[in-house]
């Protein structure tokens, strides 16, 4: 059970109206950016969620709201019902935040970092704990190194590190697979996935899709600030049945031209209902005289539901 709930029973995470926006004053005038915008979610203790949206669209000013290090406008925020405001102290203890910018002090060995992060907390004899993180982040035999001399994935698994030292009830990863190796990645999850056994809320940000399909139960999914989809995994990939088509060719059937995207592949992509629409979409083609060189199928993703939710085109 996670430690000092003040309530069994509340969430993890409650985010209610909260709005934030800042001044970009490298322009002139008062430019506004509205990097949150009446943003409400709640996430339940022991959930394993997804907060997931295109550059830019608020998930790391959400964070640091949470964390206590950005002021919202309006609105509130509580980590396992402690105000990040009124009851800072509280809400921070609740929380462990793997930060999205790699941030350390050069000067300090990892075991050193992780021992400085454990004593800031408060947490005695940590010792051992500490050694299973090591072990766990594959850092072991880093232990003794200065941050300094490490690689970039290796900063960010102290970075994992410092976040669970205090063995918080809430755990927020902000990209924390960006610029990881596959090995350590794997590794990571396998280590979140028990916390997250033991009781542990899970908040996850990622650019990696079939991640977050992979391990998480729920997701929201912010736009220009707002929230665009909160539902489970499950909900959303049904929203989403049907199939995916990936045609290279030299043209597209007129019937076709405003139904598809471009693939980073340079194929046409398409998000068709069933089978008979493939067969429709093929016909077509043939009609018009375009040979198809290859054709890729797949089963509908997150990665579509997201790109049906968060592009330019679904404003
Ligand atoms: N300190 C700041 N000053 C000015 N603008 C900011 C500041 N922090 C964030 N922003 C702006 O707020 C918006 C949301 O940024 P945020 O970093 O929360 O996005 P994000 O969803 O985390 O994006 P990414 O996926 O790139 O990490 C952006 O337009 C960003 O430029
Ligand atoms: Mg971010």
């Amino acid at each position: 059970m996670p430690p000092s709930a003040p309530n069994a029973i509340v969430p993890a995470v409650d985010i209610a109206g909260v709005s934030k926006s800042f001044v970009n004053a490298s322009k002139k005038g008062d430019d506004k950016v509205q990097a949150l915008d009446h943003v409400s979610l709640r996430v339940e203790q022991g959930e394993f969620f997804a907060l997931l949206g295109p550059n830019g669209a608020g998930k790391t000013t959400l964070i640091s709201i949470l964390a206590g290090l950005t002021k919202a406008d309006s609105g509130t925020a509580k980590i396992m019902g402690f105000d990040t405001v009124r009851e800072y102290r509280d809400a921070r203890t609740n929380l462990g935040v793997v930060p999205q910018e790699l941030v350390f002090d050069p000067f300090f060995t990892v075991r050193e970092t992780l021992e400085l992060q454990a004593k800031y907390y408060g947490v005695k004899s940590a010792t051992a704990w500490i050694d299973e993180i090591l072990e766990n982040l594959d850092l072991k035999s880093k232990a003794n190194a200065n941050m300094r001399a490490l690689s970039g994935g290796m900063k960010r698994r102290v970075l994992v590190g410092q976040a669970l030292v205090h063995k918080p009830p809430v755990i927020v990863l902000d990209e924390p697979t960006a610029g990881v190796d596959v090995e350590l990645r794997q590794n990571l999850w396998s280590f979140v996935k028990r916390l997250n056994g033991e009781g542990h809320t899970i908040i996850l940000t990622t650019h990696y899709l079939e991640e977050a399909e992979a391990l998480c139960s729920r997701v929201a999914m912010l736009k220009a600030g707002k929230v665009v989809a909160l539902d489970t995994t499950a909900n959303l990939l049904r929203g989403m049945s049907g199939i995916t088509v990936q045609i290279s060719a030299d043209d597209v059937p007129p019937a076709w031209a405003s139904c598809g995207g471009i693939q980073a592949s340079g194929a046409q992509g398409y998000t068709l209902s069933g089978y008979g629409e493939l067969e429709q979409l093929l016909a077509d083609y043939r009609a018009a005289n375009i040979a198809v060189k290859e054709m890729k199928l797949g089963e509908a993703d997150l990665e579509q539901a997201f790109l049906k939710l968060t592009s330019k085109e679904a404003a």
